[in-house]
């Protein structure tokens, strides 16, 4: 199986503050990998190293095979996809400027292939078309993400890197969310790095999840195995959580959609 991402030997501090001792971790093309971890754990970081937005302290990162330190960072980040929590949209450009911002520089004699992307994700991701001449400002918090999660998508990325995407909106929203992003990632087949604060959302959408502790990895596994095997106390915690979210006594458990599937399969 090809590797999307690898990290080699990573170690991120900021003066004597080591926030990321020494990770390895290979990801495989096609993977929807969920993040987990207590907050300041180095989620955010380990993403933004992937598109250089951070620099490692040391060890080597690898996006299909090739290590990063050897590619022109604007390269880099127009190949990934980058979608972060609340508005990172242009507030001076239309929600249609704003989704092809990136397709637009490619598609400088086309105008006709950018429009048609615009027109495509825009549906991918469920924005009605009417909405493509309005300003951020001008949009519900839901949509302003859908947007950004469109403008990710736009440009046709292999590799997709999501921080905390779905954090301000209300629960149907993110639900609705979830579904499409599942249902984008079985169609296009790219890779995925979700992170999330849920750890119901992680078991939900990751096909591997990501339990992080201190930047060192507890376990990278299936939801099933995380659930039915947690590695470490620290991930028994977590689905422990998980599992007594749903209050029901032990007897009920098969009535949670999360507990009945996971921990009593
Ligand atoms: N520029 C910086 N200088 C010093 N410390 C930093 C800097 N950026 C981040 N940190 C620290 O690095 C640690 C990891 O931060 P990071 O943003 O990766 O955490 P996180 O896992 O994404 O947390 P959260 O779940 O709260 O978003 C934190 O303790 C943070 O305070
Ligand atoms: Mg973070």
């Amino acid at each position: 199986m090809a590797i999307a991402i690898e990290f080699s030997h990573i170690r991120k501090s900021y003066g004597d503050t080591v926030i990321i001792p020494d990770l390895n971790l290979q990801i495989e093309k096609g993977e929807f990998v969920t993040i987990v971890g207590s907050s300041g754990c180095g989620k955010t970081t380990a993403l933004k190293m992937i598109n250089g937005l951070y620099e490692p302290t040391s060890g080597d990162i690898f996006v299909n095979g090739e290590n990063i330190k050897n590619i022109d960072m604007i390269r880099l980040r127009r190949s990934i996809g980058y979608a972060i929590q609340g508005s990172v949209l242009f507030p001076n450009m239309t929600v249609e400027e704003n989704i092809s911002y990136v397709p637009s520089l490619w598609n400088k004699n086309d105008k006709e292939k950018t429009k048609k992307a615009v027109d495509k994700w825009m549906e991918v991701i469920g924005l009605d078309s009417s909405m493509k001449d309005r300003y951020p400002s001008e949009l519900s918090g839901g949509q302003q993400q859908r947007v950004g999660i469109a403008r990710a998508l736009a440009a046709s990325p292999d590799i997709l890197l999501m921080d905390e995407p779905f954090g301000a909106v209300d629960a149907i929203t993110r639900e609705q969310l979830q579904n499409e992003l599942k249902s984008l990632h079985k169609k296009t087949g790219i890779t995925i790095l979700f992170v999330t604060h849920d750890i119901e959302e992680a078991l939900k959408l990751g096909t591997k999840v990501l339990v992080l502790d201190k930047g060192e990895i507890e376990q990278y596994d299936k939801p099933s195995e995380i659930v039915q095997n947690p590695a470490t106390d620290f991930v028994k915690k977590l689905v422990e959580k998980q599992r007594r979210a749903c209050n029901l006594p032990d007897e009920r458990l098969r009535e949670c959609e999360y507990c009945g599937a996971y921990m009593l399969s």
